[in-house]
């Protein structure tokens, strides 16, 4: 499927700063002339915030990886229907805080659902869309829990353990490597605004 816009994911662990530097890309592009829509997920709809809530939830019978996996592509599909394939059909650019490569790394590699399932959940909702760009911010999974923690907000998945978000970590820069012209690593521990020079880096060169 063909788009006019450019559709930009911010990825990466607990505490990499995705949220922060989206604001970033999303300035530099209007700085451009570029019309850009900010987004995020699990969310960015209506009905995908609704199913955010229900997958960030606390429930007293916990939630299962399958579950969970089906509420996140449930609420992508919601997302991609009411605000990303509209706005990349009129040519707008699209940042989004995750996408599906968060999927790859959390369910797939994290809960161990195994990247096959995720790739049959891919392939149902997105049908060919892909990300025009990836930019993964790396953080050693210790020191990005820590600063989620001092960040204060934490949800079922910060609360993790470090096994898990090394899993994570591995499963990104994997991701990362096999697909070298669609993704970007970024060193996230550096200082934020070193970060931010780095992003602004990889932009001009890959857009
Ligand atoms: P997010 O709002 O990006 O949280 P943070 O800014 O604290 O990293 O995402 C909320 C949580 O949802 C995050 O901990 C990771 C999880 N998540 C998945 O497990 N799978 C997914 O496909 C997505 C998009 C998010």
């Amino acid at each position: 499927m063909s788009h006019t816009g450019k559709f930009i994911v911010l990825e990466g662990g607990e505490g990499a700063g995705k949220s922060t530097h989206a604001r970033a890309v999303k300035d530099w592009l209007e700085q451009r002339g570029r019309e850009v829509v900010l987004t995020r997920e699990p969310g960015g709809s209506p009905l995908a915030e609704a199913i955010r809530g229900v997958v960030l939830g606390d429930w007293p019978e916990g939630m299962d990886a399958t579950t969970e996996a089906l509420l996140i592509f449930a609420a992508r599909a919601a997302h991609l229907h009411a605000l990303i394939r509209p706005a990349l059909a009129q040519g707008k650019d699209v940042v989004c805080d995750r996408f599906v490569d968060a999927s790859y790394a959390y369910q797939g590699a994290g809960r161990g659902l195994g990247g096959a399932t995720i790739a049959g959940l891919e392939s149902l909702t997105l049908g060919s869309l892909r990300p025009d760009l990836v930019l993964l911010l790396d953080i050693d999974p210790q020191q990005g829990l820590q600063r989620a923690k001092r960040r204060g907000e934490e949800n079922r998945f910060e609360a993790e353990t470090l096994e898990f978000m090394s899993r994570v970590r591995d499963e990104y820069l994997r991701r990362a490597r096999a697909e070298p012209e669609r993704y970007a690593v970024i060193d996230a521990a550096q200082p934020q605004q070193q970060v931010a020079v780095d992003l602004l880096r990889v932009l001009e060169a890959r857009l």
